[in-house]
């Protein structure tokens, strides 16, 4: 499935810059496609415009805010939030004021990050129960661009089948291939999936996951949002939450933003920010590493396939017919598929 082709997929929101980033003045994107800029005004509210000027069509991220506007770097004409040009400074103030903008998009400014929809968004942003609740911290623990495609981010992230094999090196036993399955609950936002997962746990995982014991238990409450969100909500036995969020914000076809938070119900000083990034960074380029070497872009065939006879493919089944039932219901007749054929 080529993302940018799906047009339905444009009707959801993705997370994009950390706002942090965004202090210093407008930002570039590249969204399913698009290029947009992205901006925050002094009160802190978001917007995303296209990065092209509608005059001689210079790129917007270039330029600079001035208070509530984004000022093009080129001529100096200045556009508010909602797109509409609001100055420009070599009109002839006797001449009435051109009516004319730039393409807006819904900004929304959420658990650190600015998420975009480019069509009005047809689900709302997940909740993250976990965020600015007490006795949780929050870190920003990723945000890298991988040459694969979201789907396939997605279904990895719930195909247990691989810890033995691409973790060998962290915490999957060569020795137990055959994975306990998910129970899956199917839901208005994707599912519920919920398993337990026995790990390998070397001195290094010790203050991760809260024990000396050499091999422990994950706990997992994990959660799909359509179309690209994944909630790991991992409990140790030890009583430690470890609740990983990622998103595969789509940038274009082949190409995802890796978006990454960890939510934890300890304190810096049990585990440090340092080691919680470190340790997780090992095991998720290990992800990357064979993620960009599959074939960028998913199939949404659910029939065929092999993986229909392994209990542990199931997860990345339901996704697909999830998904194709998604793009009918709104109309889309073609799905674009990276084998050339139709399913
Ligand atoms: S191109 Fe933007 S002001 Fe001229
Ligand atoms: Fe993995």
């Amino acid at each position: 499935m080529l993302t940018t082709k799906q047009k339905t997929l444009r009707a959801f929101w993705y997370p994009t810059v950390r706002l942090d980033d965004l202090a210093s003045g407008p930002q570039p994107f590249r969204l399913m496609g698009e290029d947009i800029v992205l901006f925050l005004t002094p009160d802190g509210r978001p917007a995303a415009l296209e990065d092209r000027c509608c005059h001689r069509t210079a790129k917007l991220s270039k330029g600079w805010c001035d208070g509530n506007l984004l000022v093009c770097g080129y001529h100096g004409w200045a556009f508010e939030r909602d797109g509409t040009l609001a100055r420009i400074p070599q009109f002839d103030p006797e001449a009435p004021f051109p009516k004319h903008r730039v393409k807006s998009f819904h900004a929304a400014a959420r658990y650190g990050y600015l998420w975009v929809a480019l069509e009005d968004p047809i689900a709302p942003i997940f909740e993250i129960p976990e965020d600015g609740a007490e006795g949780f911290r929050r870190i920003f623990q990723f945000y890298e661009s991988w040459n694969t495609a979201p789907l396939r981010l997605m279904e990895n992230s719930f195909d247990n089948a691989h810890f033995a094999f691409v973790h060998a090196g962290t915490f999957g036993d060569i020795k137990q291939p055959k994975p306990r399955v998910y129970e899956i609950e199917e839901t208005g936002y994707g599912f519920k999936a919920t398993t337990v997962v026995d790990i390998l746990n070397p001195p290094p995982a010790h203050a991760v996951t809260g024990t000396t014991e050499p091999i422990t238990t994950r706990s997992m409450v994990n959660h799909w949002y359509l179309p690209f969100a994944r909630r790991m909500d991992m409990t140790y036995p030890s009583g430690i939450r470890h609740i990983i969020i990622n998103v595969a914000t789509p940038v274009e076809d082949g190409r995802i933003q890796l978006i990454q938070l960890l939510y934890r119900n300890d304190r810096e000083e049990d585990c440090s920010t340092e080691k919680l990034i470190a340790w997780d960074a090992t095991i998720v380029h290990e992800d990357r590493d064979i993620l960009e070497s599959t074939s960028p872009d998913a199939i949404l065939d659910v029939r065929r396939r092999i993986e229909a006879h392994m209990p542990s493919d199931r997860p990345g089944l339901i996704m697909r017919r999830r998904l194709l039932e998604l793009l009918q219901a709104h109309g889309e007749e073609e799905v674009t598929l990276d084998y050339g054929a139709a399913r």
